[in-house]
């Protein structure tokens, strides 16, 4: 099968109610009929500016969130249909790693609780089968066994967004959903986890969703881009052909919002 995970006119609402005492509620309609398919062995990048809905599409995918219409299917088969038990193994194959990776650590864990939790969720291995799949990752992501011992708190950003990938990774997911997994790091930091994420991507066959706002990313990462706007799709296709030849003037926008692109406003 082509594409791990498909999704059809995905519908979201959210409803803000304004004030205490109000009954007037405001919707945002923040999938508006989304569809997306996502190719098995690439990395499909969802773009736009902040508040298009990426995050929004994101969890609904792995079903953090409920939508409120469409469907999606893994492996061709539609989670809807899945009882309970099922959904959580496939819960398994379907990992996300996070912007923020410090909200998302347990502040009172220490990483080899943090990396152990998943697996004992799941059911896997012995105690000592744990433990060594634990090290065995820990290196892998770039850090040292002693670092198990240590809290969240002790490392750096780009640190830690390691351990956050360590932990999605720990239970051998197919498809790993990045929301803006580099935006909270610094540009250099930036560069040394899209690598690590790039290498994993290799080495474990992985599926990759990438969300981002920054274009200048998507180059390096994407095999085709998604671009959304307020809830919905405005054009998607390989990475090359957005890049040099956009359809709409939302991703043109875009594309000349990078810095060091302004070439390209000026040249059209
Ligand atoms: N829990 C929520 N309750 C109400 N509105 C929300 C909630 N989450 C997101 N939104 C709104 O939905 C829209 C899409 O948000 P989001 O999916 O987070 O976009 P993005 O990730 O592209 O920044 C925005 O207008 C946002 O304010
Ligand atoms: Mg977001």
């Amino acid at each position: 099968m082509k594409n791990i995970l498909e999704a059809k006119n995905l519908v979201k609402e959210y409803s803000q109610t304004q004030g205490f005492f109000s009954r007037t509620k405001n919707i945002i309609r923040a999938l508006s009929h989304v569809s997306i398919s996502i190719e098995k062995g690439k990395t499909l990048a969802v773009v736009g500016e902040s508040g298009s809905g990426k995050s929004t599409l994101a969890k609904s995918l792995i079903k953090l969130i409920e939508v409120d219409d469409g469907s999606i299917y893994f492996e061709g088969v539609h989670l809807n249909s899945l009882t309970s038990a099922e959904l959580k193994s496939t819960r398994r194959n379907i990992q996300m790693v996070f912007q923020d990776p410090y909200a998302s650590l347990n502040p009172r864990m220490k990483i080899k609780d943090i990396l152990e939790e998943p697996l004992i969720i799941h059911n896997i291995d012995e105690p000592s089968g744990r433990q060594k799949k634990i090290k065995q990752m820990i290196i892998r992501v770039g850090l040292e066994e002693d670092d198990l011992k240590k809290y969240p708190h002790e490392f750096s950003g780009g640190q830690r967004q390691r351990i956050g990938i360590a932990r999605a990774l720990i239970l051998s997911p197919k498809l790993v959903i990045c929301d803006e997994p580099v935006s909270a790091l610094d540009v250099s930091v930036q560069a040394q986890i899209i690598q690590l994420l790039k290498s994993l991507q290799k080495e474990f066959e992985l599926t990759y969703l990438f969300i981002t706002h920054d274009l200048r990313i998507v180059r390096h990462i994407a095999d085709r881009v998604f671009v959304m706007k307020e809830g919905e799709l405005m054009e998607q296709g390989k990475t090359d052909i957005i890049f040099n030849n956009p359809k709409t003037a939302y991703t043109k926008e875009l594309l000349t919002s990078i810095p060091g692109n302004r070439k390209l406003k000026r040249n059209k």
